[in-house]
């Protein structure tokens, strides 16, 4: 049966998504190493970030299905020189419940369509246990350049960084 609430819809998100986003990225603060964060983000901090991409210009999608937010991607800066203006930070992130069923593959795809012609270069900065990214970028063809050995801390541990690239305009 086509039931409406079994569609996962891809939108841009709106500014009262932002406690369920904020929600499904602490969930990996806190039970990862994939974030580097060590403590979760507050839902203070998580409207000013939302704000300053809405300023900025850079997209943020989520993926709802049945009127909840399962999955969100972004774009956002990836250093603040000017120089880096056409280089773009992916983060994608699907609830634990939701994953392995094709929800990433899809955000990612649909910030790569709102990306053209807008950057030239979008990079993601993977740990490198993370399989599921690593699988997830390259499947979206981007490309593993180089892993930065125990460049990241966290959990008592040091971990190895992989910079996975794409160029959009090539
Ligand atoms: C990474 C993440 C976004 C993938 O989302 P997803 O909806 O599960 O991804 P998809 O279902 O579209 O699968 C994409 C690829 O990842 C693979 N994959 C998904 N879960 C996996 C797992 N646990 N282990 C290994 N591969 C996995 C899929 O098999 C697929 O690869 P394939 O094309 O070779 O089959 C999700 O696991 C997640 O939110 N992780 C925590 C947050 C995070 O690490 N974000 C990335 C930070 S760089």
């Amino acid at each position: 049966m086509d039931n409406k609430s079994d569609k996962i819809i891809i939108r841009q998100a709106r500014r009262e998504d932002m406690p369920a986003i904020n929600g499904i990225l602490n969930y990996a603060v806190m039970n990862t190493n994939y974030n580097l964060n060590t403590s979760p983000r507050s839902e203070e901090k998580a409207y000013e970030w939302y704000d300053s991409h809405v300023r900025d210009g850079y997209p943020v999608v989520t993926a709802e299905l049945g009127g909840k937010v399962i999955g969100w991607a972004s774009l956002s800066r990836f250093r603040e020189y000017s120089g880096y203006n056409t280089t773009a930070e992916v983060s994608v992130y699907v609830s634990v419940n939701h994953r392995h069923k094709g929800v990433g593959t899809t955000l990612l795809t649909a910030l790569q369509t709102m990306a053209q012609g807008r950057f030239h270069c979008l990079i993601a900065v993977v740990t490198d246990n993370n399989w599921a990214s690593l699988a997830l970028h390259t499947r979206c063809g981007f490309i593993a350049n180089t892993t930065f050995r125990e460049i990241g801390y966290k959990n008592n541990t040091y971990i190895d960084i992989t910079f996975m690239t794409k160029l959009l305009d090539k």
